[in-house]
């Protein structure tokens, strides 16, 4: 075997918004990372991966704001659900952190007061859009209204998709705040930019270092060519992030104490970590490697700002930015219209993971183009590949072993020509990973276990079975026949992390690593086999789906990567305009039970700021409800008011008592919510239908 030097390297993903759930489109690049992570440490590297929750932002604030929540109890109860769906598809971080930490206030200031020191820091004053009920400024895509240019209604604040007109939010015909439903003002306020043009000459030298993919380069080039404007790095308040120092009311940008986040993150395990040292894996001089693996929507982020913050502050630059393309699904976009959005934990309620991270595996090259998701293609690569052929190699071999020579391997190989063969691939492989080409890797695994099941044919250990004195025979072929699966499933180990644990227990071997795997089990007693993999069955596919377009139905918070979205990165950021609700059928709508209450009772509950309990009557029933309508209404307002609830929704166990139902409201949340009240002579039990 070559001996390679042990590199150490740290390695993270993009940071997910606190805001929503983990969908298949994220998990592109979760398992994406986690191969290359896992490969590495497979060779014997050091290899560290961290992540975190992307905490802060306005559609953090704002979602919190609607569920009656502190921002820091909805981080910390998402983070819960994303290190969970992270933990179930086998993502192995080492840590998962979020960015609203200590660690991470202190590594945010120390780097703008480095900026501000080494003068890469200005301010000024500048106009935005500025909603005068919710008393917020609002972010462009905060704001809609009729284009100025072409008259399509509809559009948000910063461009129009209709005739790709840009304008500043106010230049809107008729513009609205998305939140309050007001119309905007213009107000004046000071901003701190980073003077991005500095790094010119260092962004220009560093593009062409190797750090970047080509297309990557490229948008670099098209950037230098326009110019680098400074970046706007400050919000004003109400804003959930960290303030500055020394400007009251003012706060980082969420995309500027992002990526710190990945420091942080680090700092945070290294504290409980003996081997490993902040700095020497950040240091300018630092002989450590670092990567991160990202989408093409966020290059902007991490080829331009990134390395230019990080040089202006005295920090390494990364080693490399890896960026891979969007998913789609069945050839499109995902959408929750077509019950293509898919949640990974709806995904996880049907189907196993490492279908997925051997189908996205087989997908995934050096480059970023986009990949699909079709899922015949799916079922037919999975079953055809993983159940037909490799595990395939085991289940023909295993039970000769066990039922006649009661699990003992063969002394002998009974073709080392093979078998060397086997493990010589295993360079090549290796170099596939190494460049992120996994669909080449699983490409040349499949042609091997193809070679496995040709000799196995060739060979008709059931044939030899039935002879007298071919006894030896059949033990040598089936012993070569899972020494060869079990180089398999090193190489496949990066993919499949829970099946290479599986066979690991049944062939009664020390973990597989790329040191030891090409050692022959030769006189070695292994374990009963138990089935490795089931097929892929198409009804737990049509059940994710169905139960991923009722996920998608729920409502949800403003999409956070639609107001983000940065000008001028349409052509590399897909957007969809969504139609204004997915449509159902009669029976959906049917399922319902609204009816006709009267609230007989409101009150405060203690220690809920946003929440009131109702008593209400249903015409001879009373049920109790918690709404979220404390900032909207006193609760003397609404006694004897008739109002219009689900009166079938399961009941809900709340931090105050069950709720029984819910009442319905119009509005963007806060003091803009409008209990509905029936036309007179309605009465409290009455269906609505
Ligand atoms: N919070 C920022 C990243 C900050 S990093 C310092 C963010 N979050 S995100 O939740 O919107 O996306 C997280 C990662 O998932 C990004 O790299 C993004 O490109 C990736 N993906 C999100 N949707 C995706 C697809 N549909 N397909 C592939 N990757 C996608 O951006
Ligand atoms: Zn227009």
């Amino acid at each position: 075997m070559m001996s390679v030097p042990t590199r150490k390297i740290l390695v993270t993903s993009a940071l997910p918004y606190a805001n929503g759930s983990i969908h298949l489109g994220h998990m592109v690049e979760y398992i994406q990372t986690d191969i290359w992570v896992r490969f590495q440490n497979l060779r014997g590297h050091q290899c560290v991966y961290v992540c975190a929750d992307d905490a802060h932002g306005t559609p953090i604030m704002l979602r919190a704001q609607s569920e009656g929540i502190s921002p820091e109890d909805l981080v910390q109860r998402i983070g819960e659900e994303h290190r969970q769906d992270f933990a179930d598809f086998s993502i192995g971080f080492d840590n998962y952190y979020t960015t609203h930490s200590p660690e991470n206030r202190e590594l945010a200031e120390s780097i703008y007061q480095s900026l501000k020191q080494n003068n890469h820091m200005t301010s000024r004053v500048i106009k935005q859009a500025y909603d005068p009920v919710k008393e917020m400024f609002l972010p462009d895509r905060y704001v809609k209204g009729t284009c100025p240019n072409c008259g399509a209604e509809d559009q948000y604040g910063d461009n129009c998709e209709k005739c790709s007109h840009t304008y500043t939010p106010i230049e809107l015909i008729n513009p609205v705040s998305v939140i309050s439903g007001a119309t905007p003002i213009e107000k004046e306020s000071e901003h701190f930019f980073f003077k991005l043009g500095d790094f010119e000459d260092m962004l220009k030298e560093w593009t062409k270092g190797g750090h970047l993919q080509a297309e990557v380069a490229n948008k670099l080039a098209e950037w230098f060519e326009v110019g680098l404007a400074e970046w706007d790095i400050s919000r004003d308040s109400p804003y959930f992030g960290f303030e500055i120092p020394g400007a009251p009311g003012k706060y980082f940008y969420v995309w500027m104490d992002a990526p710190m986040g990945y420091f942080a993150s680090f700092k945070n395990l290294c504290q409980r970590r003996d081997d490993l040292d902040f700095d020497e894996f950040l240091a300018p001089d630092s002989a450590t490697e670092m990567y991160h693996f990202i989408g093409k929507d966020i290059i902007r982020f991490h080829a331009l700002f990134w390395p230019a913050v990080l040089s202006g502050s005295g920090y390494r630059t990364p080693t490399a930015i890896y960026a891979h393309g969007f998913l789609t699904i069945n050839g499109q976009k995902m959408s929750k219209s077509r019950g293509t959005f898919i949640n990974a934990r709806d995904y996880l309620a049907h189907l196993n993971p490492e279908y997925l991270r051997y189908y996205f595996a087989a997908k995934l090259t050096s480059r970023i183009d986009d990949l699909d998701l079709n899922f015949e293609d799916f079922a037919q690569k999975v079953n055809a590949d993983l159940v037909n052929k490799v595990v395939n190699i085991a289940s023909r071999c295993a039970g000769f072993i066990s039922k006649r020579f009661e699990g003992r391997l063969a002394p002998e190989c009974a073709d080392q020509a093979l078998y060397d063969s086997f493990v010589a691939t295993g360079e090549k492989i290796a170099n596939y990973y190494e460049t992120r080409e996994y669909s080449h890797a699983m490409r040349e695994i499949m042609a091997l276990a193809d070679q496995a099941n040709q000799y196995i044919d060739q060979q008709e250990p059931w044939a030899l079975a039935k002879q007298a004195g071919k006894e030896p025979q059949v033990q040598a072929v089936c012993s070569l026949g899972l020494n060869l699966f079990k180089v398999l499933m090193a190489y496949l180990k990066p993919v499949l992390p829970t099946m290479a644990a599986q066979v690991e227990q049944f062939l009664n071997i020390e973990p597989l690593t790329w040191q030891n795997y090409p050692s022959a089990l030769l006189n070695h007693k292994i374990e009963k086999y138990q089935p490795l993999m089931t097929r892929v069955e198409k009804v737990k596919i049509d059940a994710m789906l169905n139960q991923a377009s009722t996920t998608a139905a729920k409502p949800t918070a403003v999409d956070s990567k639609q107001v983000l979205k940065k000008k001028g990165e349409a052509s590399i950021m897909p957007t969809e305009k969504e139609p204004i609700a997915e449509s159902i059928q009669y029976d959906d709508f049917a399922k319902l039970d609204l009816r006709i209450v009267r609230i007989v009772n409101a009150e405060h509950v203690e220690g809920a700021d946003k929440l009131l309990k109702l008593t209400l009557d249903l015409g001879g029933e009373t049920r109790q409800v918690f709404a979220g309508i404390k900032s909207a209404y006193a609760p003397e307002d609404l006694i004897d008011k008739l109002t219009v609830m689900v009166a079938n929704l399961a009941p809900r166990k709340m931090r105050f008592g069950v709720s029984e139902g819910m009442v319905l409201a119009a509005g963007p949340g806060g003091e803009h919510l409008h209990l509905l009240h029936p036309d007179s002579g309605a009465q409290p039990g009455m269906r609505v239908k």
